[in-house]
């Protein structure tokens, strides 16, 4: 009799563990590199951007484009004169920082690299 609880509980313990871990993560899936929320990019600095930057409209806006970090700036200058954007204080550098990691104009997944070494022939142009 004893057995059989001791093997009772044994299994019941069991079963507690896997609920435990069939629990769904957390709002950040870690596995793509993507905030599951927002579509931006995975980093330390993803929450404060998420804070900044996407009270006025869709983080979409945000991933969709590519700018150095000159570029990036200009943006945020331009939103402060034209869109009422405040002033980001101490985050801009860290701000500034996430967008040209993740937002370079190189970072574009679909963009082809350079052809190199083409042999480019001449059009007959008679
Ligand atoms: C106070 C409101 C506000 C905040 C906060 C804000 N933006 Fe904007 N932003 C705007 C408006 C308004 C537009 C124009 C939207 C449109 O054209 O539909 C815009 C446009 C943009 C664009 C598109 C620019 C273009 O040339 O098409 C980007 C990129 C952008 N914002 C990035 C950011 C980033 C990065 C932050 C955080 C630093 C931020 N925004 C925070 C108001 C804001």
């Amino acid at each position: 009799m004893k057995r059989i609880l001791i093997f009772f509980l044994l299994g019941f313990s069991l079963v507690l563990v896997k609920c435990k871990n069939s629990q769904p993560q957390s709002q950040i899936e870690v596995t793509s590199g993507i905030d599951a929320e927002s579509g931006l990019a995975i980093d330390p600095n993803l929450m404060l951007v998420k804070g900044q930057c996407t009270a006025c409209h869709s983080a979409k806006l945000i991933a969709q484009n590519r700018f150095t970090r000159e570029g990036w700036k200009d943006k945020i200058i331009w939103m402060q004169k034209t869109q009422n954007l405040w002033d980001l204080g101490e985050s801009e550098p860290a701000i500034l920082d996430y967008l040209a990691k993740h937002y370079a104009p190189e970072a574009r997944a679909s963009r082809r690299a350079n052809l190199e070494n083409v042999e480019w022939y001449k059009l007959n142009e008679d």
